[in-house]
């Protein structure tokens, strides 16, 4: 399984925005996790389509746009033009899933759904075989710096299970909120594969945080290769 960190902008100072993506993109970060809030799905504002518009510019990671929104659809072509890479919708935020993920792919972008800590996997079961990623929601959406919620290791193991099941193994998952060095072995045992950091990585030393996270991934990558091999498989 391949790891990938994204780190969460929100906990970026936006007065040096453009420098704090530089470092942990030299730091070996892959991903960048945008989040973007209108006050309505979460109670909560962030950053919108001119920030990302603005960001595409000098960097090249993988931009993962986390959209805590009602009806996102009105605003998928829009974050695409901008530069996002992945969009991802919430489940509990639209009636048509299916029109969202079409509007997605028809901008050739790749689709991610989320799920809010007390969603059932069963809203989104209809959907897996049309998404590319799941964001398993370990907090409840609005704010950066929460506790993760330890009832999610099960729901995160429940969702690799299904996605197995159906032979959705190359489906990321990504885990969003409360994630640190101490929980983040966890996350993945449970089958997480995308990794969202705001506090953990912006918080201190941000370059050797991302460090700590991408040489703990690389670790990882090795062991499960061997372990792979070990099964036969
Ligand atoms: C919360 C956001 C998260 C947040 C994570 O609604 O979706 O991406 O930035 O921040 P930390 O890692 O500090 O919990
Ligand atoms: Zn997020």
């Amino acid at each position: 399984m391949k790891y990938y960190l994204a780190p969460s902008i929100l906990a970026a100072d936006f007065n040096h925005l453009g420098s704090q993506i530089e470092t942990v993109e030299a730091a070996g970060a892959q991903w960048l996790h945008i989040d973007v809030m209108d006050g309505m799905f979460v109670p909560n504002f962030s950053v919108g389509v001119p920030v990302v518009e603005s960001i595409r510019k000098t960097s090249g990671l993988f931009f993962d746009v986390h959209l805590m929104i009602e009806s996102p659809i009105r605003y998928i072509r829009q974050f695409a033009e901008a530069g996002a890479d992945s969009i991802t919708f919430h489940i509990e935020a639209v009636n048509d899933p299916i029109r969202v993920i079409e509007e997605i792919r028809a901008m050739d972008r790749r689709v991610g759904v989320s799920v809010k800590p007390r969603t059932p996997l069963s809203m989104i079961e209809p959907i897996l075989d049309q998404v590319d990623m799941v964001l398993v929601m370990t907090v409840e959406p609005g704010f950066g710096g929460q506790a993760f919620k330890p009832e999610m290791y099960e729901k995160i193991t429940k969702l690799r299970e299904m996605l197995d099941e159906r032979g959705l193994e190359h489906v990321n998952i990504e885990v969003d909120g409360g994630i640190r060095r101490s929980n983040v072995e966890k996350a993945m045992d449970a089958g997480a594969n995308v990794i969202v950091a705001g506090s953990a990585v912006f918080g201190g030393n941000t370059e050797k945080n991302v460090r700590n996270f991408i040489e703990l991934f690389a670790r990882r990558e090795v062991e499960d290769a061997f372990r792979k091999e070990a099964a036969g498989k």
